[in-house]
């Protein structure tokens, strides 16, 4: 794992961007993994304006989305599909018939977890994927348990990511209660990870899954075994490491 840290979330954002322009200049069709969630919000708007000011080209990017809400529709506002469309597909040159996301809306939850899964055996493994860290430690929506699922799953959403997550939807009430994310397996498989964390609320959370045991009631410290692991940090989330 190479660790770096930032004196603030926008210098983070800005280097984050820059390591993902440099995966597409070097292989410009690369499959590429996204996450959702505040974190990564500022690297798209670099994203963005690299593309808009130096024309970094998405034209030939696969983007495969590590989660989405279970019962929300893509154009529903709190989708991770809407989320994904506002802030960075919908604004640069990707192909949307190369943006892959589990169904939010299924007919039947899991054929929907099979479809994406058979989409990531076609298209994958992942040449880059990048992930927010949640509070207790979850990547995707691999939440944290005594076993984690391997392909694509229906997650049942813990009382604290529900919470976590209620920020952006008017109630708690509002927060579906469970989710289709990649398993633990395909973000493991990809050749490289970019692991984002910033602010206060991530210090025992970072400091876990960097410097704790490697357990599955901490998904994200199995990162510790993948061989290429960029982790950025701000000062914040990295205060307590040592
Ligand atoms: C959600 C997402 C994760 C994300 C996490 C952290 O639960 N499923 O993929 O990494 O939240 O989000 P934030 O960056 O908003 O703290």
């Amino acid at each position: 794992m190479e660790i770096t840290v930032f004196d603030d979330y926008q210098k983070l954002s800005a280097a984050a961007a820059t390591l993902i322009a440099a995966q597409i200049y070097q292989k410009p069709n690369s499959v590429l993994g996204f996450a959702t969630g505040s974190t990564p919000l500022k690297t798209y708007q670099y994203l963005v304006k690299f593309h808009q000011q130096q024309g970094l080209d998405f034209s030939k990017i696969i983007s495969f989305n590590l989660d989405e809400y279970l019962g929300l529709a893509p154009n529903h506002r709190q989708s991770y599909a809407y989320y994904m469309q506002k802030h960075l597909f919908g604004q640069v040159n990707i192909k949307q018939k190369n943006i892959y996301f589990p169904t939010g809306n299924p007919q039947c939850p899991q054929e929907a977890c099979q479809k994406y899964q058979q989409h990531l055996k076609e298209l994958g493994p992942l040449d880059l994927q990048i992930l927010g860290l949640g509070a207790n430690g979850h990547i995707g929506f691999n939440e944290p348990a005594n076993e984690l699922n391997t392909s694509t799953f229906i997650a049942c959403l813990s009382p604290q990511t529900r919470a976590d997550n209620a920020r952006f939807f008017d109630s708690q009430k509002e927060v579906p209660h469970y989710a289709i994310s990649m398993g633990i397996t395909s973000i493991m498989q990809s050749k490289k990870i970019l692991l984002l964390a910033a602010g206060t609320q991530k210090q025992q959370a970072i400091k876990k899954a960097l410097q704790g045991n490697i357990t599955t009631q901490v998904p994200a410290s199995l990162l510790q075994t993948h061989p290429f692991v960029n982790v950025f940090v701000d000062n914040q989330a990295a205060d307590l490491l040592t």
